[in-house]
């Protein structure tokens, strides 16, 4: 029999598989594809204190191996959140963590006070996003910002709180332990990486807004890199991400260090690819011979 449920800050999942933030809204489109009581944990898209109106259109470009997005945090708001959506998500067997974005620190700490005493389970601290002009990416690209945004949640804060980080710095554990010191219960990388995409016949870019994050298979070894080098050096659980596709993406994340995945892009192409990523890190399991998540582990010599 295989256990495959895995522990993050005290709170048990029954398997390691999450959605990734901002590819799975409320939960209500996938709902009609699959039964989301399969899923380890849904993490719902940015929530901000108040709605967020996001960039204008066109805002997702198609690449190779991936997608470019700008959609910039839309968002109807913390209280909407709390009354459009979390009842729906709670009527499933699966962990809620919710998403929360800012522009100021102060922004931050009030959707987190807003959260508090709600029926949710963990929060992530999105300080990575590149689609917004101020906060964002900005704090989780200096270590010094990061720390004072996430000792505000985390004081602020009544459930374990991710820090989810930005690919898009020169040393990701710099940004890491700064986390790590200030509050952080866990990590999850990687956001987006900061790209473009040019129409050479009309001459402009493609994204309304010039710049967007890429996400989907392209990142993937970036994200297995990141993951890599940040579990070797903070002793916190990570959330892998960046390109899964399939349960043997979702393995080579665990063996880079992960102790959960999160799945997003593919499930625009897929909208089972989180239940197959389920499926398919049971085979792998299955044929590897192992029982347990922290069995698998990576091979050096
Ligand atoms: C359309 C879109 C919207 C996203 N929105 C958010 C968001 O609101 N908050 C966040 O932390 N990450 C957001 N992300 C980043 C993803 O959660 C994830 O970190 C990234 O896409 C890499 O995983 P993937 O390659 O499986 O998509 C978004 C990604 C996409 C493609």
């Amino acid at each position: 029999m295989i256990d495959m449920s895995v522990e993050i800050a005290g709170v048990r999942f029954k398997n390691p598989v999450l959605t990734a933030s901002g590819t799975f809204a409320s939960g209500r489109e996938y709902s009609e594809f699959f039964d989301l009581s399969r899923l380890g944990g849904v993490v719902v898209k940015g929530v901000s204190a108040r709605p967020w109106e996001g960039n204008p259109p066109p805002r997702v470009a198609e690449v190779y191996g991936g997608m470019l997005n700008s959609v910039g945090l839309q968002n109807g708001g913390a209280e909407r959140f709390l009354r459009d959506d979390l009842p729906f998500l709670r009527k499933f067997d699966t962990r809620v963590v919710v998403n929360i974005c800012g522009h100021t620190i102060e922004e931050y700490a009030e959707v987190t006070k807003q959260l508090q005493n709600s029926d949710i389970d963990m929060l992530e601290l999105n300080i990575s996003c590149p689609n917004v002009s101020e906060g964002g990416m900005a704090f989780g690209t200096d270590p010094s910002m990061t720390a004072r945004v996430v000792e505000a949640v985390a004081k602020a804060a009544d459930k374990p709180l991710i820090v989810k980080l930005s690919p898009n710095v020169t040393d990701i554990t710099e940004i890491a332990r700064a986390a790590a010191g200030a509050g952080a219960s866990a990590l999850s990388l990687i956001n987006t990486l900061l790209g473009m995409a040019i129409d050479a016949k009309t001459r402009r870019p493609v994204l309304a807004n010039g710049y967007g994050g890429l996400s989907g298979p392209a990142v993937k070894p970036v994200a297995l890199r990141m993951v890599h080098q940040t579990a070797r050096a903070i002793d916190l659980p990570i959330i892998g991400m960046g390109g899964i596709m399939t349960g043997l993406d979702a393995a080579e994340f665990l063996l880079a260090g992960a102790r959960a995945v999160a799945v997003g892009t593919a499930g625009f192409n897929n909208p089972t690819a989180a239940a197959d990523v389920i499926s398919g890190l049971e085979n792998y399991m299955e044929e590897s011979g192992f029982k347990t998540i922290p069995e698998i582990k990576m091979i050096y010599n």
